[in-house]
């Protein structure tokens, strides 16, 4: 089939290139001419493990295409893709200015197309909005040669391509169940493995999608309120963790305390799922606690610095800036609150990560020191502050970094250190959620 996704950032790009793999012809379009730029010479513009190899091969094979102007490509495609950005406004409530603005570019570029189109909303989108896109290209005329439906994406960042070729689920969302039959046909490799597709109302998809991340998030936020219990009742929080994933009613995922879940989605998703229930006069109750406890264990990991820094103003080498391992993406990091009130508390930062660096030096403070090695980072530091959870923490030599440090103290708010080796090589172990 023929397909265009707009839109080629993390998912749209990870969506275009697996489509392509399974032998779709896909039309990349993209309004950064940089971006456009760089995915046409070969280069992938984000960091996501298994994607650039996956983009030469289908740039190669000729399936993938890359544009910049979305009414140019549409008219000859039979599946068309939303996957723009829709961040927080102020308020909380998602700007749909993206998706509004893709919209007008795709009834421009039909405007001369006599052919049937199925318009994807991909994009992470409040209920009702699937119904609103449709009811504009209604009034454009592209009624019934247009069918909008909504098939929200689960991807992670980090394991992105994975995700997206073995999904646990796909919800297509459908004013009618016939406007599903062109997705379904796209998507027969699952199909032909047995990945099941849901068929639901077009409402119902949207608000899977919110119910979904803000459960993940509630459950991040529960553990890490419990963690902070544990700490101070000499307790394991991974202990009582594992103690009831077991029970498969709860399940073991989504349950590792951390410095406050970030990311472009949890925060803003849970803010939006917020916004709507305000605007239909429903409290949500629950999620105002999980945003709260989420912004408290910010604060929380500040203080366990506070009150583990050997000195006044100390030096601090701070090791992972990026939301999670394994990704580039510094939107909503974690670090963007903790670094600057480490600063603001006088620590001097110095900083590593493996592939966040460039980010972050866009979105942190000037003042930021930016390390070429973990050695690096850890010279002269009077405490070691681990953020991200990057593979390459978990087996840090700490009786090498002992000899590095000005004073041998580490806080771990990832458990990526294992205490016995850290403490035998002499530094202070501080775990989070660990008593
Ligand atoms: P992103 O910011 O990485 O990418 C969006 C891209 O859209 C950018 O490259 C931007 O230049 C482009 N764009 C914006 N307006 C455009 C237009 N009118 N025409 C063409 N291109 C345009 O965003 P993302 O992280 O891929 O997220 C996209 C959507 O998917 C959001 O709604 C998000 O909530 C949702 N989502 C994201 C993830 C994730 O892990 N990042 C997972 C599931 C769902
Ligand atoms: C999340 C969801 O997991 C995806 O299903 C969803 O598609 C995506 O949001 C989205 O809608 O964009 P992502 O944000 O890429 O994916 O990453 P996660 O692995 O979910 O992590 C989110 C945040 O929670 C990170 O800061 C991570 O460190 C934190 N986290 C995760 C924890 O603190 N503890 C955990 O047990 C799991």
């Amino acid at each position: 089939m023929k397909v265009v996704v707009v839109g080629a950032g993390y998912v749209g790009l990870v969506t275009g290139i697996c489509l392509a793999e399974f032998g779709h012809d896909v039309t990349m379009v993209d309004a950064n001419p940089a971006r456009v730029e760089s995915l046409k010479s070969g280069q992938c513009p984000i960091y996501e493990p298994g994607l650039t190899e996956l983009l030469h091969r289908n740039l190669e094979t000729g399936r993938l295409h890359v544009a910049q102007k979305t009414e140019l490509v549409v008219a000859n495609s039979d599946v068309i893709f939303l996957a723009v950005s829709t961040p927080a406004s102020g308020s909380g409530q998602a700007d749909l200015t993206y998706i509004q603005q893709a919209t007008q570019d795709i009834i421009s570029g039909l405007a001369l197309s006599n052919r049937h189109h199925t318009v994807v909303i991909k994009s992470t989108v409040p209920v009702g909005t699937g119904a609103s896109i449709q009811s504009q290209f209604d009034a454009a005329g592209l009624n019934p040669q247009v069918v909008v439906v909504s098939n929200p994406e689960f991807l992670r960042e980090g394991s992105a391509v994975q995700d997206c070729l073995n999904p646990d689920r796909i919800v297509i969302g459908a004013a009618h169940p016939d406007h599903a039959a062109t997705l379904k046909a796209l998507y027969h490799p699952y199909v032909a493995r047995d990945i099941r597709i849901m068929v639901v109302s077009q409402y119902a998809a949207e608000h899977i999608k919110y119910a979904a991340n803000a459960f993940l998030a509630l459950k991040i936020s529960f553990i890490n309120e419990l963690g902070h219990l544990c700490e101070k009742t000499h307790t394991d929080v991974q202990e009582v963790a594992t103690g009831i994933g077991l029970d498969h009613r709860i399940n073991p995922y989504f349950l590792n305390v951390g410095p406050g879940f970030g990311g472009s989605c949890f925060p803003k998703d849970v803010a939006a799922l917020q916004a709507v229930g305000q605007a239909y006069d429903v409290p949500m109750a629950l999620l105002d606690a999980v945003l709260l406890v989420n912004t408290r264990q910010k604060q929380h990991v500040v203080s366990l610095v506070r009150r583990a820094a050997p000195v006044p103003a100390p030096r601090v080498a701070v090791l992972g800036l990026a939301f999670k391992g394994n990704t580039d993406d510094m939107r909503d990091a974690p670090a963007l609150d903790i670094v600057p009130a480490l600063v603001a508390d006088g620590c001097t930062v110095v900083a590593f990560d493996p592939v966040a660096q460039s980010n972050a030096s866009g979105v942190l403070p000037k003042s930021i020191h930016y390390a070429a090695s973990v050695a690096e980072a850890v010279t002269d530091a009077d405490l070691v502050l681990i953020l991200t959870e990057w593979n390459a923490f978990y087996d840090l030599d700490w009786a090498v970094l002992k000899g590095l440090v000005r004073h041998p103290v580490v806080v771990d708010t990832r458990r990526v250190v294992d205490p016995v080796l850290a403490q035998s090589a002499g530094f202070r172990y501080i775990g989070i959620g660990r008593g």
